[in-house]
């Protein structure tokens, strides 16, 4: 039964990342639409994993901008220019960040007092152009791991099928 949220926490993380990659690819098969896969992904993520905000910052200017799309939690930055902040530093190296502590990160946004950890990974697409960032903040410091960021990865590789 692919229709349901679930809560995988208390789950070791390892184990929850793999329900949950197995109930996404079930919930999304045989549809081809990034902001569907953009929207699901946020809304199993945010409830398996109760973070403080869960989605996905899309590049709407290649290099210079980023916008935000389907996401779950309070309300985000609207847009984010490539470079600032964590978003914007995931965006303009194309690589993932693993964020401690934020008020440590120089340019830290804030969009919600808080956040005191994130992760953020780039979504790449089909022919491997930048096609957003998915951003997850905690209200606890050292939230995520290297366990994290190569789960998140494989999970938007969904976006490159
Ligand atoms: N903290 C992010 C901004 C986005 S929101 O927190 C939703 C950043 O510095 O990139």
């Amino acid at each position: 039964m692919a229709e349901v949220t679930l809560d995988l926490r208390g789950m070791p993380k390892a184990e929850a990342y793999a329900e949950l990659k197995q109930h996404v690819r079930a919930v999304l098969e045989g549809i081809d639409d990034d902001i569907t896969g953009m929207a699901t992904m946020s809304c199993l993520l945010h409830h398996a994993f109760g973070h403080l905000w869960t989605g996905f910052y899309r590049v709407v200017t290649p290099g210079r901008l980023l916008r935000v799309g389907p996401y779950q939690g309070t309300l985000g930055c609207l847009e984010i220019p490539f470079g600032k902040g964590v978003c914007g530093a995931s965006a303009a190296k194309g690589e993932s960040v693993v964020v401690a502590d934020v008020h440590a990160f120089p340019g830290h946004i804030t969009c919600d007092g808080r956040s005191a950890s994130e992760i953020v990974v780039p979504v790449f697409g089909r022919n491997r152009e930048l096609l957003a960032v998915l951003d997850i903040d905690s209200e606890h410091k050292n939230a995520f791991d290297e366990v994290d960021r190569r789960e998140l990865e494989e999970l938007v590789r969904w976006f490159q099928r």
